[in-house]
């Protein structure tokens, strides 16, 4: 596969974790949110709400949120939590809903610009909706989908002995045949 062809971004994003403490100007978050306002969405209809933690008593509650597994995000730059529901997009009368999907259409958008910029970027399941919710009064109904840590790339310090070792590590992905399938699908597919 001549992955030179590739996009430069898709190349490039890793799901890092070593975080400069250099503060990432609104300039540069601004086209980080325009890049997830731009992605395509059912029928248009434009599901996914983002809340951008910058800084202050946002970021402290953003960060209050993240799971302990996830303390390495607390030194990102700042955090965007994805949100949605099913009611702001396509619902089917066959049972098939998209908000789900297109928020993480807009999710992908966010972490190609981020590289773009210079950025790393990390998305992450790992925090409370529940914390998320009270600590900005989020209605009910919204569903937290994704929080995304950003930043510049840095050292890493505080990083335990695992994570300091991912870093380094090559990206893991299953063999190309296994996921796709050329013009007929695969009888044993996993
Ligand atoms: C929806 C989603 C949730 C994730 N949740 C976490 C998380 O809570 N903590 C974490 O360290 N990484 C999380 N990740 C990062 C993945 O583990 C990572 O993308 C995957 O191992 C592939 O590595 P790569 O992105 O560097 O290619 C999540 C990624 C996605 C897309």
């Amino acid at each position: 596969m001549d992955s030179e062809r590739i996009l430069p971004e898709i190349v490039e994003r890793r799901a890092f974790r070593a975080f400069s403490a250099k503060k990432v100007d609104w300039e540069i978050a601004e086209r980080i949110m325009e890049a997830a306002r731009r992605a395509p969405s059912c029928a248009n209809k434009q599901p996914a709400r983002f809340l951008v933690c910058m800084e202050g008593d946002a970021l402290i509650s953003g960060r209050k949120a993240l799971s302990g597994g996830n303390y390495w995000a607390k030194e990102a730059a700042f955090l965007v939590f994805a949100l949605t529901k099913n009611e702001l997009d396509c619902q089917l009368p066959d049972g098939r809903e998209y908000a789900q999907f297109d928020t993480g259409l807009a999710v992908e958008n966010m972490l190609l610009q981020a590289v773009h910029e210079g950025l790393i970027c990390h998305p992450m399941a790992g925090f409370s909706p529940e914390i998320l919710k009270k600590e900005f009064s989020i209605p009910d109904e919204y569903d937290p989908i994704a929080a995304v840590a950003f930043g510049y790339p840095g050292v890493g310090d505080y990083l335990n002995d695992k994570h300091r070792e991912l870093e380094q590590a090559p990206q893991v992905r299953k063999p190309f045949e296994e996921t796709i399938f050329l013009n007929k699908w695969v009888e044993n597919a996993k």
